[in-house]
């Protein structure tokens, strides 16, 4: 184990901010790792999150060009024309050929690959619209300018009617399951959809998605990986504080975090789920990052800080951060068949930055509120849940807002 680089949260900030910036593409696409061919494409749900990083760093236009990259590519010229007949067919009942939905990912100048991935993956458009949602908030632009309004309203109803059907995981696998993180990202998608178009059909939408992951999470006492699958996955960690769904304290998102602790934890990492094979299941920054920002928002600063050092120390020196580690020792039957297939893992996995960024800012902006050194406290997570927030809403006089 390398020596725990001294950094502070600053410095992982512009280390990170510049990797993530050196691999955006002239047309405003960021590319997912530019050192894996595998990876040599650019992922809504990767670059969403890439985006909210650069927002949070205040690094706004890059981040705009992103956003209006993804709105081109959702447009007229684009898969629009896709995304609308695939809504159309899900209304009227009628199916749509796989190779007819829209996809996951996309070629650097925003085309559709033809290639056997399995692309049917509602999540990235629903971390689209929160990642766009926080850009027009963060950058002070709230206007959604004509071609970002059209890819918003195209996305909007696309999630609207498709929100509950099975498709393939975060993690590109288990086609015919609904997931619950899945879920979680389209619920935020389409609560913000609905007040950045101010529709409350939208907000409707929302509701059901909302109704749907706390309905599987009630027997159980905390949220599970799927309609199938009743245990724990790392990307769960983001129903609270990324999607905010729910609160950091809200008791199934407590016992999910426990769970996650005590089933997912390697070597001081977060790993996606138990069985996990890919490249040995090793432990990856993206998802050690996700729990250091739930400690983060409860306030226990230095369990957030553990998470931080953990994916900084796995900088390696020419500032390259990768997808997963230990994957070698944990599984080394696996991790050699992947090498075998693929090569080495990705080194350098921009939406691994994107984590770190969002994690050593919100340590930043804890600390300034509730000084360096705490540990683990009761109090909330700093912004309300999504059923706290319309407790919230509808207890204010009309016309009050904050
Ligand atoms: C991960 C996806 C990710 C993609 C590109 C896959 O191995 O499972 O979540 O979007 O790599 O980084």
């Amino acid at each position: 184990m390398p020596d725990i680089p001294q950094m502070d949260v600053n410095s992982v900030t512009n280390v990170s901010v510049a990797a993530i910036l050196a691999n955006q593409h002239a047309s405003g696409a960021f590319v997912a790792s530019p050192d894996f061919s595998q990876y040599d494409y650019c992922w809504l749900r990767d670059a969403s999150f890439v985006a909210a990083a650069l927002d949070r760093a205040a690094e706004h236009d890059a981040s705009r060009r992103y956003h209006q990259w993804v709105a081109r590519v959702l447009g007229a010229g684009g898969i629009g024309p896709l995304m609308e007949t695939a809504t159309a067919n899900q209304r009227a009942g009628r199916e749509t050929a796989a190779n007819e939905l829209p996809p996951a990912r996309f070629s650097l100048d925003g085309r559709r690959v033809s290639d056997d991935w399995p692309n049917f993956q509602l999540d990235g458009y629903g971390t689209w619209l929160w990642a766009l949602d926080l850009h027009l908030r963060s950058a002070g632009t709230g206007e959604l300018s004509g071609e970002l309004r059209g890819a918003v309203e195209r996305t909007a109803r696309y999630l609207s009617v498709f929100a509950l059907q099975p498709c393939f995981d975060v993690w590109e696998e288990n086609p015919g399951e609904v997931h619950t993180s899945t879920l979680a990202s389209i619920h935020a998608g389409l609560r913000c959809a609905a007040s950045l178009l101010d529709d409350p059909a939208l907000t409707d939408s929302a509701a059901k998605v909302f109704d749907a992951i706390t309905v599987s999470a009630r027997e159980p006492g905390r949220f599970v990986k799927s309609n199938r699958q009743q245990t724990a996955d790392g990307s769960l960690l983001w129903t609270a504080p990324v999607f905010n769904v729910v609160n950091n304290d809200d008791p199934c998102y407590r016992a999910t975090v426990e769970e996650i602790q005590s089933t997912l934890i390697f070597d001081g990492g977060v790993r996606r789920y138990a069985s996990d094979t890919y490249f040995g299941g090793g432990s990856w920054p993206v998802l050690t990052c996700s729990l250091g920002l739930h400690h983060a928002q409860v306030g226990d600063l230095r369990a957030a800080e553990r998470c931080l050092d953990w994916s900084v120390c796995r900088l390696d020196e020419h500032g390259r951060l990768g997808e997963q580690f230990g994957g070698e020792t944990r599984d080394p039957e696996h991790y050699r068949e992947w090498v075998a297939r693929w090569g080495h893992p990705a080194r350098n996995l921009v939406w691994s930055h994107a984590m770190c960024v969002l994690l050593a800012i919100e340590i930043e902006a804890a600390s300034h509120t509730r000084g360096p050194d705490s540990g683990p406290h009761q109090e909330k997570g700093k912004e309300r849940g999504y059923e706290e927030e319309k407790q919230y809403e509808s207890a204010l006089p009309a016309g009050d807002e904050q």
